[in-house]
């Protein structure tokens, strides 16, 4: 979709279709009322026969307005005249891509000078307005063969603001652009399936990423280097596949050299079968989202890149299969990190701790100023929070108010546990320094205090989004782009 922000006389505009902001269903917008005036009354009287319903992001569709040249207009109950709460915001402009979308129309045109969200400004309502729009209308389409699909015609949306709001639009726009085109690469990412999505193809899109682009650096650790640099827990999952295992660093570099950056890193499982620990079979496919960390991380990298911020981010892709074979790990094998700590693996199905602790390791030499890891880490997350809150741990308070600040302005919400001392007992193992499960007990808290222990030189976070980034199954199935908004929120906050 192509956005603009216009200034524009409704009653000389041509447009296909104009949405128009409804106060509480009933309470006309300045811009409406003067629509109103120049039809002669056409939306009071509307308005009035009770056509637009009560509940906020409800619209009505008005043909033929007289005296004028708009061939549609589009009514949309926005809620109090002081402005909706975000989530309001939200309902709202998920609801008004779908009328717009339904339309036989080309371009549509949003007044959004006179409506409002809560405490928030009018670039972050334009980027969050994009950010649902462009949601509201993504397909994954990339493996569709033959079977045809109807794409909607609408390609242009233009944004009605007064002169003054002309900056902050654009601005809005921007952000906005960045942020959805670095949400598609993330689902595209995540929602190609194993057989297509594999470390390679990891590395080749981070490739892809930084080709041409001399802010974005790429290097790979392949499985000899990581060999080499003592990483024995990240090749105990990778051994077991054909497929190659890789360390994928993105190093963006957007500030002075000198400037500490920012640490992200990704799990990127490309399939999760549990290993000799194998999964049941009806929860099996949906672990082609086991790499929506990584993916996430991609997007985020990218959404910063496309507008040229001046701060430095490496993001770090963990890349591997987890495969039961004749090389994979078995259970009650015992590794060594490379932090020098040793593993017994219990269960090979806790794959996620195992690479992400040795990228842990590895990025200090970075001296970050503070690490956030991404990972679809435990099941046990989806019990405790669901799919509305990625859960959230770290060692630092400071850098957890930034992330759920970051969060709530981001609309993508985290929730903080506790890694306290009490649980580490958990992951006490008799023969190694630790096992890699802690039982069944908060199975979501052991798994962050495994991580823990590989962190402790910086500054660090964990976001469990096993809940969040994506929809196993049903109609709206497939990668849901989070915490690509929340990051990039958080690295905006860090400018
Ligand atoms: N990738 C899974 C976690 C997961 C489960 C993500 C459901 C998304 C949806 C992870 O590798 C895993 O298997 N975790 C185990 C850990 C257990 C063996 C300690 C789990 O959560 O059951
Ligand atoms: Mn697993
Ligand atoms: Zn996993």
């Amino acid at each position: 979709m192509k956005y603009a922000a216009r200034i524009e006389s409704l009653a000389t505009s041509k447009a296909e279709c104009i949405a128009l902001p409804i106060y509480d269903s009933l309470d006309m917008s300045a811009s409406a009322a003067n629509l109103n005036r120049i039809s002669d009354g056409q939306i009071s009287r509307i308005l009035k026969n009770g056509d637009l319903r009560k509940e906020v992001g409800s619209t009505v569709l008005i043909h033929d307005v007289a005296n004028c040249d708009i061939q549609r207009i589009i009514l949309f109950n926005a809620g109090p005249k002081a402005g909706v709460t975000s989530k309001k915001f939200i309902v709202i402009i998920k609801k008004l891509i779908i009328a717009l979308q339904s339309l036989s129309i080309k371009s549509a045109s949003v007044s959004i000078r006179d409506f409002k969200c809560e405490g928030r400004s009018s670039e972050w309502l334009i980027e969050r307005t994009i950010e649902y729009f462009e949601s509201g209308t993504y397909e994954y389409l990339e493996m569709k063969g033959i079977s045809k699909v109807e794409r909607t015609l609408l390609n242009k949306i233009n944004f009605l603001c007064s002169r003054e709001l002309l900056n902050a639009v654009r601005a809005g726009i921007k952000r906005g652009k960045a942020l959805a085109g670095g949400m598609q690469l993330a689902k595209n990412l995540a929602n190609a399936p194993g057989n297509i999505c594999t470390p390679s193809y990891l590395a080749k899109k981070a490739r892809q990423l930084c080709r041409g682009k001399t802010n974005l650096s790429l290097s790979v650790l392949e499985e000899r280097d990581m060999k080499k640099l003592g990483m024995g827990a990240f090749l105990a999952v990778s051994q077991g596949s054909d497929e190659p295992g890789k360390l994928v660093i993105i190093n963006y570099q957007g500030a002075r050299k000198t400037k500490q950056p920012h640490v992200l890193v990704g799990k990127g499982i490309t399939f999760d079968t549990g290993g000799i620990s194998l999964k049941p079979p009806p929860s099996m496919p949906e672990m082609i989202y086991d790499m929506s960390g990584a993916a996430s991380v991609l997007g985020t990298l990218s959404c910063i890149a496309e507008q040229e911020l001046p701060i430095n981010v490496i993001g770090v892709l963990a890349a591997a299969e987890n495969m039961p074979s004749g090389k994979a790990t078995r259970p009650g094998d015992i590794i060594k990190t490379m932090s020098g700590q040793t593993v017994e693996i219990l269960n090979t199905d806790a794959e996620g701790r195992l690479v992400l602790c040795d990228a842990l390791t590895y990025i200090d030499k970075y001296k970050p100023a503070s690490v956030i890891d991404v990972a679809t880490l435990t099941g046990a997350i989806i019990t405790s929070l669901g799919s509305v809150a990625s859960g959230l741990f770290s060692n630092d308070d400071q850098l957890a108010e930034q992330i759920i600040s970051a969060g709530e302005v981001a609309c993508d919400r985290v929730w903080r546990l506790p890694i306290w001392e009490e649980y580490q007992t958990q992951i006490a193992s008799a023969f190694a320094d630790m096992a890699n499960i802690g039982g069944k007990e908060a199975g979501s808290i052991t798994a962050a205090c495994y991580l823990a222990r590989f962190a402790k030189a910086y500054r660090w976070a964990h976001l469990d989004i096993a809940g969040t980034a994506f929809q196993g199954s049903g109609p709206s199935k497939g990668c849901t782009g989070r915490p690509v908004a929340l990051l990039c929120q958080y690295l905006y906050d860090q400018l």
